[in-house]
């Protein structure tokens, strides 16, 4: 297993819609260990592969049960409506209180090629939704308000200028 560098805004291959994973393989079973040890590290509770440059659909997560992994999730229902104070390791050390809804139900497959559902709501809800819009190519920043994505935007620009000038 490995730790992989998390890719951070505005790289753009977290910008790419994900292409689809055929059955798991030995190649595919690395991809999601090196994952979920990605994401214990950095640490967060999820983590989706274009966050380390693998543009395919694979998520992994630990919403406080464990990890778990799903190869081309699909949201397939929502309900409910939940405020709360997201981050995105990709937009590192950053919070905005983000409205989606509460409930949410993903359906895919493991590496074994059986089919998994998850849900739950709150956080289980919100990592599920979150990891999912990375697979679209879809950052939280796309989540604000005009105004608040106006200003995150205007704040990420400044702080690539002082890394690039430092
Ligand atoms: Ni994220």
């Amino acid at each position: 297993m490995a730790i992989f560098p998390i890719r951070t805004y505005p790289d753009p291959v977290l910008r790419l819609a994900a292409a689809p994973v055929g059955a798991g393989n030995a190649e595919l079973r690395r991809l999601v260990d090196d994952m979920i040890e990605t994401m214990y590290a950095a640490p967060g509770v999820g983590l989706a592969a274009p966050q380390i440059g693998v543009s395919l659909r694979v998520i992994v997560f630990d919403a406080g049960e464990g990890p778990h992994h799903v190869l081309n999730p699909v949201l397939e229902a929502t309900s409910g409506e939940y405020l709360y104070e997201e981050g995105c390791l990709s937009v590192p050390n950053r919070y905005w209180p983000i409205e989606r809804p509460a409930y949410a139900r993903v359906r895919g497959t493991d590496l074994k090629g059986r089919e998994v559902v998850y849900e739950g709501e709150e956080l289980m809800g919100r990592v599920l939704q979150h990891e999912v819009d990375h697979l679209e190519g879809v950052l939280l920043l796309q989540r604000l308000s005009r105004r608040e994505r106006k200003e995150a935007l205007r704040e990420l620009r400044l702080e690539a200028m002082e890394r690039g000038a430092g």
